[in-house]
């Protein structure tokens, strides 16, 4: 008997979440393209319905395959350490929780894609949010010959109704309860919550877009203290136990959002262009940052210290740019890395309604001097040093003061406005009569 030979059909990974969307993916993927699609989906530490029920959840849609990946712990050493060493703030409030999830989520599907021998990745991103970027830019550094589809910036099902209908008449399960007026995007680092009500940037985000965090007014009386150890950077211990840094991530979790800490409410600039209104929750990220910042003050030779504000600052918008992969954030992973070797010590944090406190620090690496700190009998530094030190420190700016005073100015803030010596001081005579009666008025310094 011969044998029928269909050509095998193509196939696709897809980053699968479980979610409607992305069920309706699968679908769409087979219909629209005649792919043979695999799902990947991975345990982030988000809320989710198990690693099984997701499989079977794709399966039941269409998928050939599905494979589940538990990255939790990869995450943590791999992509949380990172953020860490660099105090990961996107605009100097927003910790990358989505962010730095997906560098990770495209390592497995593009490594799904080779072991497939699949030509294409998917994934269920919109059209006008950084995640799409975040993918298909960490698809393009990791395999350039993979191609893209993105559906859900394709397809032509405009509301969630109508998306609901395609579902239903393709025989996919469509949810039964109420969806949720939010997107919500969450993993072991935190929450992000957007839509609904919350676009409406001047409404204050109602109760219940809630769920790791308590309303500080309704968080305990007392405080918590807690002690997070680190070792190169990295938490290692909580209170004297030591502890994985996952366990310290969920741990902290636990601490500071049932103490009320960890909400934020930004507007935030996408890369893509839009201003948009986002509420997370990020007790554990928050928490664990600060108290790497403050044993970082307390180790970090000062010139080190600065210089890193701005590799800090870079590194953030890289990664939420979606440049996970790029050359630039791996030479900045090298010298973060590398300015981590001596935070090892301890931080105290009180947390209390809403708030976390650095209360205290040590280390022995802290470059907290007492005797050159002291004002007590103690003190060894060199006050008469000083004066020399304070004469050739201004002496580029005493000898700018000086032209400025030969062309008539009398105070440094006046405006150059390249008119003549009288010119000027006319110009200012304001500011220099109220400046000289401050002088005139100023008391005496020994
Ligand atoms: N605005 C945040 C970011 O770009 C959160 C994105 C959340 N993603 C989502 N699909 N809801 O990182």
């Amino acid at each position: 008997m011969t044998q029928q030979n269909t050509p095998a059909k193509d196939k696709v990974i897809l980053a699968y979440s479980g979610g409607l969307d992305t069920s309706v993916c699968i679908k769409w993927l087979q219909e629209k393209y005649n792919l043979d699609v695999i799902a990947v989906a991975g345990d982030l530490g988000q809320d989710h319905a198990g690693l099984e029920a997701i499989k079977a959840k794709a399966l039941a849609s269409g998928a050939v395959e599905c494979l589940v990946v538990d990255m939790r712990e990869a995450f943590a050493d791999e992509y949380l350490t990172c953020a860490m060493a660099a105090n990961a703030l996107y605009e100097n409030k927003y910790p990358l929780v989505s962010a730095l999830s997906r560098p990770l989520i495209v390592k497995h599907l593009v490594d799904a894609a080779h072991t497939f021998g699949a030509k294409y990745i998917a994934h269920g991103c919109t059209g006008k949010g950084n995640d799409q970027v975040r993918f298909e830019s960490s698809i393009l550094m990791l395999d350039p010959d993979l191609e893209i589809i993105a559906p859900v910036r394709d397809w032509d099902l405009k509301s969630r109704e109508e998306e609901m209908a395609w579902a239903e008449a393709h025989g996919i399960d469509v949810p039964t309860t109420m969806a949720s007026p939010y997107s919500i995007d969450d993993n072991l680092w935190g929450r992000a919550i957007e839509c609904g009500v919350l676009e409406d940037p001047w409404a204050e985000p109602p109760a219940d877009i809630y769920t790791m965090t308590v309303d500080p007014t309704e968080a305990p009386d007392a405080p918590t203290y807690v002690d997070v150890a680190f070792e190169h950077g990295i938490p290692c211990a909580l209170n004297g136990q030591p502890m994985s840094f996952l366990d310290i991530i969920y741990a902290m979790n636990d601490l500071a959002g049932s103490n009320g800490y960890g909400r934020l409410d930004m507007i935030e600039n996408r890369l893509v262009g839009v201003k948009s209104r986002e509420c997370y929750e990020v007790p554990g990220a928050l928490a664990l940052i600060e108290a790497h910042k403050a044993l970082e003050d307390l180790c970090l030779e000062r010139s080190v210290l600065h210089y890193k504000l701005g590799i800090e600052q870079t590194w953030a918008e890289q990664v939420y740019n979606g440049l996970w992969f790029s050359p630039l954030k791996e030479a900045l992973d090298a010298f973060l890395a590398d300015t981590q070797q001596c935070v090892t010590g301890t931080v105290k944090l009180k947390l209390y309604k809403g708030s976390c406190t650095v209360v205290g620090r040590t280390s022995d690496y802290s470059l907290y001097t007492y005797e050159l700190a002291t004002y007590s009998a103690e003190d060894e530094f060199d006050q008469k040093a000083a004066k020399g030190f304070i004469d050739l420190h201004a002496l580029t700016c005493k000898v700018w003061a000086k032209n400025r005073l030969s062309m008539g100015a009398k105070m440094h803030q006046f405006k150059a406005v390249g008119s003549t010596a009288d010119e000027f001081t006319a110009e200012n005579s304001a500011v220099v009569e109220e400046a000289e009666a401050v002088i005139a008025n100023a008391p005496v310094i020994a």
